[in-house]
């Protein structure tokens, strides 16, 4: 359990030097628990060290899996033990606050020989499930909810693999790369093929991790332009080296913070550009963002570039609905942004932030009205009128969200009066070094005197 931390954050005057964010939280997820699918030692270089990621690492360790972890030389070494070689777990296993964890550790579970129960923080246990369980109890995974839970489908669940997996033909009606994913892990272990097709495009780190480990998996748009990936079973992964990139949803705060502060200027090297990512940086370019990327290559098989961003001046505009799944955890911080934009930004077509960490489009809401910034919140959408002056001068709660808690720290950095922010020690789920890294590039985020 982490320490409570209330931060503040107040104006600052511009955000400069180069800023290293850590290593993805998608592939770093995906690395250890694919890692410890494959025959033969995996190195994985550049892996997020971060609650949620840690959540994993102990899950895949308490499931039979060795990890070691070299520190001075930043190399997580993964021995894995194949596609049906887990253990049941003595204890449960607790993801803490990481979806991504929990739901892919699903999957992972679903095709093997084990029982495993899954259990995770306050946060977590909100969260709806039976999108995940339903295709895996259709792949002949047996799932266990707590009586009173059942119809909600919400943690602790308790799943006893299929051996082998059933192969499964699936449509989903959300473009969730948690619910593809999970469906692929367990598909590993199907007699036969997996199809999952998805309303538009999610994410594809699984694929293209798994396409490294040996496994045939194919992606195709259909004429409807739903997108689907079909993964063969009884697949044989080889363990083979991983570099992770640098989070681009990181990046997106201090983009942001970048953009929006006067006198700015921060070079942001080797952050992950797959393109089922950078929507927010597509979107911040067309309204009006001094942004560009350089040195564009690919590392590790996903592509990265160098992110040079100065202050601008930014205009409202409407965020395309297709684009959702292409920076879906970027809202929070885009609403800051268009909070200090010119005009009207509408933001369509975002229900799925309502089932995030947090309900994201109502703590959004709130917390910037309360900052004195006006807004529209509908069921699926957003609105946010920017404004000339930001006042601030109040205490948001985070509800356990670090993308809230990280946004709201922004906006303190060009509000009037400062901006304070409780339950911040949930950063360390996915940015540990947030404060440190922004006040070294010239932010004032600190600890307030009780
Ligand atoms: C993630 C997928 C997204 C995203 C989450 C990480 C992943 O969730 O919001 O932070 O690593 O697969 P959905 O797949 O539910 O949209």
């Amino acid at each position: 359990m982490l320490k409570k931390q209330t931060l503040a954050s107040s104006f600052t005057s511009g955000l400069n030097g180069i800023l290293t964010v850590p290593g993805d939280k998608s592939i770093s997820h995906r690395s250890l628990i694919i890692a410890g699918m494959a025959i033969g030692q995996t190195e994985i270089r550049g892996l997020l060290r971060s609650e949620d990621v840690l959540s994993t690492l102990c899950a895949m360790r308490q499931l039979g899996v060795t990890i070691e972890d070299d520190l001075d030389k930043n190399v997580i070494a993964v021995k894995g033990v194949g596609i049906c070689g887990f253990n049941s777990p003595e204890k449960p296993l607790d993801l803490g606050n990481s979806g991504t964890g929990v739901r892919l550790l699903m999957g992972a579970i679903a095709g093997q020989p084990l029982t495993a129960r899954l259990t995770g923080d306050a946060s977590l246990s909100a969260r709806p499930m039976k999108r995940i369980t339903d295709p895996l109890q259709q792949m002949g995974a047996q799932i266990g909810y707590l009586p009173k839970n059942e119809g909600k489908g919400l943690l602790p669940v308790t799943i006893t693999g299929a051996n082998p997996a059933l192969p499964l033909s699936y449509s989903t009606q959300v473009a969730s790369a948690q619910i593809k994913s999970a469906i692929m892990l367990a598909g590993l272990n199907a007699r036969g093929v997996t199809i999952i097709s998805e309303p538009h495009i999610s994410r594809d780190h699984t694929e293209s991790m798994l396409r490294h480990f040996g496994v045939e998996v194919e992606q195709r748009f259909l004429t409807d332009g739903r997108h689907q990936v079909t993964l063969a079973g009884e697949a044989n992964l080889k363990a083979k080296n991983i570099l992770v990139p640098r989070d681009p949803s990181s990046a997106a705060f201090a983009i942001v913070a970048a953009l929006i502060t006067p006198e700015s200027d921060i070079t942001l090297p080797a952050v992950g550009m797959n393109p089922q990512r950078i929507g927010l940086i597509t979107t911040l370019i067309e309204m009006g963002a001094d942004l560009d990327i350089a040195n564009e290559r690919l590392e590790g098989g996903e592509p990265v570039g160098d992110i040079h961003v100065r202050s601008s001046k930014l205009n409202g505009i409407e965020v395309p609905a297709i684009r959702a799944a292409s920076m879906i955890d970027e809202y929070p911080i885009l609403s800051v942004a268009a909070s200090c934009a010119q005009g009207r930004t509408y933001m369509p077509g975002i229900a799925e932030l309502r089932v995030k960490e947090t309900d994201r489009i109502a703590e959004m809401a709130r917390g910037l009205e309360a900052c004195g910034v006006s807004v529209d919140e509908q069921p699926d959408s957003l609105t946010v009128d920017g404004q000339k002056q930001i006042t601030g001068g109040t205490t948001i709660a985070s509800q356990h969200d670090h993308r809230i808690a990280m946004s709201f720290l922004v906006l303190g950095m060009v509000s009037q009066q400062t901006v304070s922010v409780m339950n911040t020690e949930t950063i360390a789920t996915s940015f540990p070094q947030f404060a440190s890294l922004m006040n070294g590039a010239g932010a004032n985020i600190y600890a307030p005197e009780v």
